[in-house]
């Protein structure tokens, strides 16, 4: 009887330090830095890279705990227009060898910057092509297999602003640094002032940070001059989903997503971005007011309570602060129609692929550097259909092309993509359609850009063929 007594006392005793255990865990794994912030440090604006003869010249370096491209963190704002030849010089003084990856550039795959591309430490890439594509916000950043998360959360990642006529026509504001600001946003975690690698036990999706940065300052403001004030949102964490919006629920207007401008703005209060997607934003002012950009609980649909808390599901952070100066310049509203979409037909399709997410794989199978996964005929309309049968939440990016979503039908969704949500149990179905480049030796990537997801195994590899060529066999080199 009394050994009977002793042992129900010591599991009790253990389940009532595990639910403790568990309770503690749960409880550190919120964070909330809403109204924490004094905004004390001016926002610093990446310069931006001016090319000699068409020629960008980037060198990976390292800092004294961090990564940058010229720099100890981040990179400069490449800009290019439609039509121009570009010429990159990718220098890598790491001590280890990585890529760099244009995201959302169409190009060739041997441009590309993906895991086929490995630089060397000491040794210089020089990738070049032809911009052409509608005006955007794209990014870069290291794609080296197995070792991308690292690699972009000590700070290697850059903006690419991308521009053409019909986006230079309309009355949108421009000013780099003045009305068109970048705002490149990372959680991290400091231990004694230095990044911190560590990563919570289980968070079904990654490293995940407790303060943010924005183009790599902590506790930031951006002062501004005009009443209408353009940001280019890029969400650059490893894992964390964003759910922005302004303080008090004011309302802006979406502009573009990844791909582009939209059709027209859509006057929304929140744009929910996961890693690798941008959004374009423009905010309307008073003089003299402070207006709080914020990142709300995000929307990770059908994820359950306990994946939805580690990933971030009951978090919330002030980001950046705009403190509007007492006398501002006029901008122009936004105009009511921005571009029509350069996009191909879905009734043109004539192929619907299907990518099942698991929760490291996709179509059950990890990322094999020798294995093509797809080949895609040149100049083909294709719906590619993604659903997410894990219970957790992922995304979905593709090289070279943007495409459009069909379904779901979202405010947010309605322009020019390449990274897309695919929260648990849904079925994300879009147009595309690859032109111009064909490669049967030479993969783009597809993958989920929650980066340790993707160096997990969760990507595979598509080739571009001409028609006739796609009866090879799925090996290249
Ligand atoms: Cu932003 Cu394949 O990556
Ligand atoms: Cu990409
Ligand atoms: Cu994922």
């Amino acid at each position: 009887m009394r050994i009977l007594t002793r042992a129900l006392l010591a599991v009790l005793c253990l389940l009532a330090l595990l639910v403790a255990g568990a309770a503690l865990l749960w409880a550190q794994a919120t964070t909330s830095t809403v109204g924490d912030l004094a905004f004390a440090n001016e926002l610093r604006i990446p310069p931006l890279l001016e090319p000699s003869d068409g020629i960008f010249e980037l060198e990976m370096q390292e800092g004294r705990t961090t990564w940058g491209f010229n720099g100890p963190y981040l990179g400069p704002t490449l800009r290019a227009s439609r039509g121009d030849r570009v010429e990159m010089r990718v220098r890598n003084e790491l001590p280890e060898s990585s890529t760099v990856h244009w995201h959302g550039m169409h190009l060739p795959a041997a441009a590309d910057g993906g895991p086929h591309q490995m630089i060397e430490p000491g040794d210089t890439w020089r990738p070049s092509w032809t911009i052409d594509q509608p005006a955007a916000t794209l990014w870069y950043h290291p794609h080296p297999h197995g070792r991308t998360e690292d690699h972009v959360y000590r700070g290697l990642a850059g903006m690419f602003i991308v521009d053409d006529p019909r986006e230079r026509a309309l009355a949108l504001p421009r000013r780099y640094g003045v009305d068109d600001v970048p705002v490149i946003v990372q959680d991290v975690r400091f231990d004694d002032g230095e990044l911190s690698e560590s990563q919570g036990l289980i968070s079904p999706i990654g490293r995940m940070g407790d303060e943010i940065l924005v183009n790599g300052t902590s506790d930031p403001h951006l002062v501004v001059t005009t009443t209408r004030v353009r940001l280019r949102l890029l969400n650059a964490s490893t894992a964390r989903i964003y759910a922005f919006g302004f303080a008090g629920e004011r309302e802006f207007d979406l502009i573009a997503t990844d791909g582009g401008l939209l059709a027209a703005p859509q006057r929304l209060t929140r744009v929910q971005l996961s890693p690798g997607e941008r959004a374009e934003v423009v905010v309307e002012v008073e003089p003299g007011e402070d207006v709080v950009l914020r990142s709300f609980e995000p929307d990770l649909g059908d994820t359950d309570a306990f994946n939805a808390h580690f990933a971030g599901g009951d978090d919330s952070f002030d980001i950046l602060e705009l403190r509007a100066g007492e006398e501002l310049d006029a901008s122009p509203p936004v105009p009511a129609a921005l571009v029509a979409q350069e996009a191909p037909a879905a009734a043109a399709a004539t192929e619907v692929r299907r990518f099942e997410l698991g929760s490291r794989d996709i179509n059950g199978l990890q990322m094999d550097m020798d294995r093509i996964d797809q080949r895609v005929p040149i100049d083909e309309t294709e719906i590619w259909e993604i659903h997410n049968r894990a219970g957790i939440p992922h995304n979905f990016h593709v090289h070279d092309t943007r495409f459009l979503v069909l379904e779901p039908k979202r405010p947010a969704l309605g322009g020019l993509k390449d990274t897309v949500q695919v929260l648990p149990g849904e079925t994300v179905r879009v147009v595309t359609r690859f032109s111009d480049y064909s490669d049967p030796a030479t993969p783009y990537m597809f993958h989920c850009h929650l980066l340790q997801h993707e160096d997990r195994g969760m990507m595979g590899q598509f080739v571009v063929v001409e028609p006739g060529d796609d009866a090879a066999g799925g090996h290249h080199e």
